[in-house]
């Protein structure tokens, strides 16, 4: 399994657009890719047809820290597309980065849960916020690759280097 993230801090850059279209062509080719909407705005979500406030479980689940890793299985919706499936996110998910934040190793808690899902999937690609956060963060740790879509301007070219700072 490979975990990619799209990450730049740099909002409106097509993070999201690009880990959606990207994930659909994998599972076209027959590849089992989960995709886990890690921003709060929940723009992955939305573009699955799913209701980010009606959502009863999502990604938040990931990081409250009661919910059994190994069984975490109904976090994980189907999109209608076959072998394309997603971790929705909810707009709580904004609180939880607040509630994480004293935690001891909050950067690595996708990596512990992340593993569970190994033998399902071929990819997961985890779609991140556009700010360099503790979220952010756990996408970067957890990832074999980062993917860093950005425009070719000057303010875009200057968000690559801190991020390339941070990671
Ligand atoms: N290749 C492209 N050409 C033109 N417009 C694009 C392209 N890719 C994405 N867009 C448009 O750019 C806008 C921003 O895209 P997207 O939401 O994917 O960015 P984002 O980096 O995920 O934003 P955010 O930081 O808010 O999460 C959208 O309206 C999208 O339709
Ligand atoms: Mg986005």
């Amino acid at each position: 399994m490979k975990i990619i993230s799209f990450t730049n801090q740099k909002g409106g850059v097509a993070k999201t657009t690009s880990a959606y279209n990207i994930a659909v062509l994998k599972a076209i080719a027959g590849k089992r890719v989960l995709m886990i909407d890690l921003d709060p705005q929940s723009s992955l979500t939305i573009l699955c047809n799913f209701m980010p406030a009606k959502t009863e479980f999502s990604v938040c689940n990931l990081f409250d820290g009661k919910t059994d890793p190994i069984d975490c299985g109904y976090l994980v919706k189907t999109t209608g597309l076959e072998n394309l499936y997603i971790v929705p996110s909810d707009i709580e998910l904004a609180e939880v980065e607040q509630n994480i934040t004293g935690r001891t190793a909050r950067e690595k808690i996708l990596k512990k849960v992340l593993k569970y899902f190994e033998e399902y999937f071929d990819y997961i690609f985890i779609d991140c916020p556009p700010q360099l956060g503790i979220l952010t963060t756990n996408a970067i740790v957890v990832a074999d690759k980062v993917i860093t879509p950005a425009k070719v301007k000057y303010l875009s070219y200057r968000s690559i280097r801190s991020l390339k700072r941070t990671i």
